[in-house]
């Protein structure tokens, strides 16, 4: 199976976990929009969607999916997301799509986290992947710096040339050569650092299940 195929499967197994009659909190990405398009198919059965993203906002909309503003409603039962790596206990690295904020409160805002991901994203330990961070511009020399002196080497993301800039005006820094031990320190420690909007670490929204895009077909992870 392509990577593409092994996408498709897991976005359609997680309609499995889409409550019927709530808000579905969704996040971004080509995994994603595969269970957006399959959302689409029970889109009468549910009231709609909170976006961690304009994308994934476009796209629900495109397929006639109502969706809400996050600050309009409460708890959400579930957010289906991707992730660029997951480890055995649900930790993840996010933001590859650079919607790692949005993501992240989505998240928070949502009593279960089902990541779906192709097998490709499933790793030991996290940091072979470069760690998106969102940073507000002024901060990055120091903020590259401060990584810098964990060993880690910080590039700003470019898009066409220019810095890429987030859905939320922000900027992107691409951590590569941490080796990330503790995601839940990790995580508590950089979040703090003076312009640092977001870490793309996910340990305290950490995914409950994981279902796993394989050629013997999908693993459930718990
Ligand atoms: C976007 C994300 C995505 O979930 C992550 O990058 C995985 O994307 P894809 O499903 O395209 O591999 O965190 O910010």
């Amino acid at each position: 199976m392509t990577q593409d195929e092994l996408k498709t499967l897991v976005g359609q197994a997680a309609l499995q976990y889409v409550v019927p009659g709530e808000i579905i909190g969704v996040g971004t990405g080509s995994t994603v929009n595969k269970f957006i398009d399959a959302l689409a198919t029970m889109k009468d059965q549910i009231k709609g969607a909170v976006s961690s993203s304009v994308a994934s906002t476009e796209r629900l909309l495109a397929l006639g999916i109502p969706v809400f503003d996050a600050n309009e409603v409460g708890e959400l039962a579930v957010y289906v997301d991707g992730a660029d790596e997951i480890d055995g206990q649900g930790h993840m690295v996010k933001g590859g799509g650079a919607a790692l904020t949005r993501e992240k409160i989505v998240a928070a805002q949502s009593r279960q986290f089902v990541c779906i991901a192709d097998a490709s994203k499933k790793v030991e330990a996290l940091g072979a992947f470069p760690l998106p961070v969102e940073v507000i511009p002024m901060a990055s020399a120091r903020i590259t710096r401060q990584f810098q002196a964990l060993g880690g080497t910080a590039t700003l993301r470019l898009k066409d040339g220019a810095p890429l800039v987030t859905d939320n005006g922000q900027h992107i820094l691409d951590v590569r050569g941490l080796h990330i031990t503790d995601p839940l320190a990790f995580e508590s420690e950089v979040n703090q650092w003076p312009g640092v909007v977001t870490v793309g670490v996910f340990a305290h929204q950490k995914a409950q299940v994981c279902l796993l895009g394989t050629e013997q077909g999908v693993l459930t992870l718990t």
